[in-house]
């Protein structure tokens, strides 16, 4: 019995093409859960974000062109004019420093795969690098 389980569930493992899908499921639901807790008073849960103060998420090409800027603007915050989709915002976002590297990863994986963005997974030990430089920048 305790063998049919083990063997049921490595199939089960086996039929997900992949490892790096399992943990990309893992990232992405994280990611979901923190961006509903930090990011979607402003840019809405669709991410489309609210008129001139918040600009979209959702097909951002400021979003989808650079992957530094968004992992350090979510530990950091950003300020001064920004344009996205051809429009510009200029509102100061405050960051969040408490985030761990893990859970900024988790949220960039989600942020970069939903409401239309293809991109792909954003890993920890790619976001911590990122963060040790933006950290050190003026
Ligand atoms: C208090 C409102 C607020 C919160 C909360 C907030 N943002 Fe922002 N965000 C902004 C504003 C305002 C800008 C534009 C900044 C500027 O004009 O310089 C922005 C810009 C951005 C951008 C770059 C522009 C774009 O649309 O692609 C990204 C990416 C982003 N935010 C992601 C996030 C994520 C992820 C979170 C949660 C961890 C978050 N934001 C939380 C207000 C917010």
């Amino acid at each position: 019995m305790r063998f049919n389980m083990v063997a049921l569930m490595l199939l089960a493992v086996a039929c997900v093409p992949g490892q790096r899908n399992v943990k990309f499921q893992q990232y992405y639901a994280e990611g979901e859960v923190l961006y509903q807790q930090h990011c979607a008073n402003c840019h809405q849960a669709d991410g489309s974000g609210l008129g001139k103060l918040y600009p979209p998420l959702a097909k951002s090409d400021f979003l989808l062109n650079d992957t530094e800027a968004v992992v350090c603007l979510i530990k950091y915050g950003v300020a001064g004019e920004m344009n996205v989709n051809g429009v510009i915002y200029n509102k100061p976002m405050p960051g969040i420093p408490t985030l761990t590297d893990l859970e900024i990863a988790e949220i960039a994986t989600y942020i970069f795969n939903s409401w239309g963005n293809s991109r792909q997974m954003v890993e920890v030990n790619q976001v911590s690098p990122i963060l040790e430089a933006c950290s050190k920048a003026p």
